[in-house]
């Protein structure tokens, strides 16, 4: 339970990081804006929202670790395998569909395992249908709204512990073998990294064949993520797929477009119009 003033010193901080920012604070869910604020205030040694908005007035450094830790960037190649899994008969089926040129978005993308993940599937695809050259064709888009996600995302070098779902034959056949691991350079190739938010921009270049979005929308509240599965169906071509994380559910007015298709995987497709 919140007192009056205490929600309003909240309210107060959070307009002011918005403004200071950018960062659209009251898109997400305020327990945890509230989490990743009270980790910042005590490393700070504050106990209250004003004396932290005084640190952020004497030291305007603290609003990028404070914006780091509320974007938090756990992430890992081939996270959820069996969604992976499920995903790679589709793509194949994409592969032929589209004569090689796929568009794919990989939404909050953190430290570019994502977007590697999905280059390495795609690749598996082609090679699968023996034509790997089609991957020349093809696109992913990287975004996160975080700086250092994103810098990390365009020198992608992996830690070994960022492998230890990913099958390890595919690991040897994209990535280089000592740590930190690097993508090959075709799929560094294909990989376009782009700072974007998804509280306030709409899609990067839509549009898409695929759009991942995992384990971002749960930070943001109900009338967001029900605009963003909108802005994801729009963005989509028919018969395009879209996955969430596997506790992200879909609700809105987008599930009339988007079909559930893999219940446990998260894996929708838009609807053909008509
Ligand atoms: C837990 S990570 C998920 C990474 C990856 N999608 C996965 O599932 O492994 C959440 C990511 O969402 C990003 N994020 C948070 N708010 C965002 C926003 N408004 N726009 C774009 N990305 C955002 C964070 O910076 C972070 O990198």
């Amino acid at each position: 339970m919140t007192s009056e003033p205490d929600a309003r010193a909240f309210q107060a901080l959070t307009q002011k990081i918005s403004r200071a920012r950018g960062v659209a604070c009251g898109s997400y869910k305020d327990r945890c804006l509230r989490r990743r604020i009270a980790v910042r205030m005590r490393a700070r040694g504050v106990h209250t929202y004003d004396d932290y908005s005084r640190v952020l007035d004497t030291d305007p450094h603290e609003y990028d670790l404070l914006l780091d830790a509320l974007t938090i960037n756990v992430t890992k190649c081939f996270r959820n395998l069996e969604t992976w899994q499920a995903l790679a008969p589709r793509l194949a089926t994409l592969w032929t569909e589209r004569h090689g040129h796929v568009r794919a978005w990989s939404a909050g993308c953190a430290s570019g395992e994502e977007p590697y993940t999905l280059a390495v599937a795609l690749a598996e695809a082609a090679r699968q249908l023996g034509q790997e050259s089609l991957l020349e064709h093809a696109r992913v888009d990287a975004t996160d709204i975080d700086r250092a996600s994103l810098e990390r995302t365009r020198a992608p070098a992996f830690p070994d512990a960022a492998f230890s779902e990913m099958p390890p034959d595919l690991a040897r056949r994209y990535f280089t073998v000592e740590a930190p691991r690097r993508p090959l350079p075709a799929l560094q190739r294909i990989v376009r990294v782009h700072k974007h938010d998804l509280t306030t921009q709409p899609p990067p270049a839509p549009p898409y064949d695929l759009i991942v979005c995992r384990n971002v929308v749960i930070y943001f509240d109900r009338p967001l993520q029900e605009r963003l599965f909108e802005t994801f169906a729009d963005a989509l071509i028919p018969g395009g797929i879209l996955v969430l994380g596997k506790v992200e559910t879909l609700f809105g007015p987008a599930r009339q477009r988007l079909v559930l298709e893999e219940p446990r995987e998260r894996i929708y497709r838009r609807s053909a119009p008509g």
